[in-house]
């Protein structure tokens, strides 16, 4: 039998370090919803981190869920970094439903040594993946990158789709624009998504979650247009101004993509949905590994009241039946890098057991 290893928590250990890695993954607004615990000497569980959650942009936490998928592939990859098998079980407690208690794990994660363990050349790319809001260049991707990304994950269940069609682009601009409009005419989710913006991240002032305003897009002078409004001016007119130019720059970053990518699932459980996370974490830093940008777009794929029109006819523009879930929709280009977000430090990853 393989010699166990022995995971701790101390900053500089090996499961601190492997999680210095996980805690890169994507995650809504950077909301970073994990947290974490172990058990004995080898095992790790992953929990969703309720307070962390948006219930008014991802009402039912499935992008939550796709969050945890991006961490476990971080994690599986850094692990065998250093020799270590993790042993993977989905919520192994109970079957989840629709809501998931804070008590219940995610994941549960046995590590082994193991000194035959193939590492992973997406590790060098962990660090460099992150999500690009910038106008990308008009440049194409050659055939052969979008192969590259249809091959970075054989998780089960899940499957990659990809158009660059000039006439599919432009119907998904309009779908996706009109998409943002209705999720920002709810002030709960207008509310959520400007609380994650944070405005003033200079020395002495760093926020370890969230973005800025330069972070969505927003340099220079529009970053402060959008900031004025949303302090100074009476709340409708500021809601008004902000979500007009919010709705102009997803147009325009949609305009510039090259191509466009997808992970469906056939079903939607939870295990789908953080399969799917997984998916899209490989695939994430595949377009890395290549030098490839890449911006998920992901409001129309919520189920938010008046969106079912936008995405049937999504749905119907790239070709999956509506027994089918989409997970995550993203935009595809080349640009220059941005300078990546945030983190929590891993320490604040560790709760103890209720
Ligand atoms: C499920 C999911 C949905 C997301 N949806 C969007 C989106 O609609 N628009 C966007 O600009 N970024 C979206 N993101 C990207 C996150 O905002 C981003 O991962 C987070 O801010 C951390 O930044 P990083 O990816 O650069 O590390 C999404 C990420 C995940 C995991």
């Amino acid at each position: 039998m393989n010699e166990q290893p022995k995971i701790r928590g101390a900053p500089g250990d090996t499961l601190c370090c492997i999680l210095s890695h996980s805690v890169l993954a994507p995650s809504p607004l950077n909301t970073q919803p994990w947290a974490v615990t172990t058990r004995g000497d080898h095992t790790l569980d992953l929990f969703l981190e309720t307070t962390r959650l948006l219930p008014h942009i991802d009402p039912t936490s499935r992008q939550a869920c796709i969050s945890c998928g991006a961490f476990i592939e971080n994690l599986d990859i850094a692990a065998r970094e250093v020799g270590l098998r993790t042993d993977i079980a989905l919520f192994p407690s109970t079957w989840p439903g629709a809501i998931i208690s804070p008590d219940q794990p995610v994941a549960e994660i046995e590590f082994t040594h193991d000194s035959g363990i193939a590492v992973d050349p997406l590790f060098s790319w962990i660090k460099v993946r992150h999500t690009n809001r910038r106008i990308f260049t008009k440049e194409l991707i050659p055939s052969e990158v979008l192969s590259a990304l249809a091959e970075a994950s054989d998780e089960p269940y899940t499957t990659f789709g990809f158009s660059a069609d000039s006439t599919f682009r432009q119907e998904l601009v309009e779908l996706i624009t009109r998409a943002t409009e209705i999720t920002l005419t709810d002030g709960n989710r207008f509310s959520e998504i400007v609380s994650y913006v944070r405005i003033l991240r200079t020395s002495g002032n760093t926020y370890p979650d969230g973005y800025g305003t330069r972070d969505i897009g927003l340099h220079g002078i529009h970053g402060w247009l959008l900031y004025l409004p949303l302090r100074v001016v009476p709340e409708r007119l500021k809601n008004d101004y902000a979500g007009g130019l919010l709705v102009r720059l997803v147009r325009k970053q949609a305009e510039s993509a090259a191509a466009w990518g997808w992970i469906a699932t056939k079903g939607n459980s939870r295990h789908d949905q953080v399969r799917a996370g997984r998916a899209y974490e490989r695939v994430h830093l595949t377009a890395a590994s290549v030098g490839l940008s890449l911006q998920p777009m992901t409001h129309i794929l919520e189920s938010y009241q008046g969106m079912e029109e936008v995405y049937g006819r999504f749905l119907n523009l790239i070709g999956i039946p509506d027994t089918h879930t989409v997970q995550v929709l993203f935009r595809l280009g080349y640009s220059d890098p941005e300078t990546r977000r945030a983190r929590r430090p891993v320490k604040d990853l560790f709760r103890s057991m209720h």
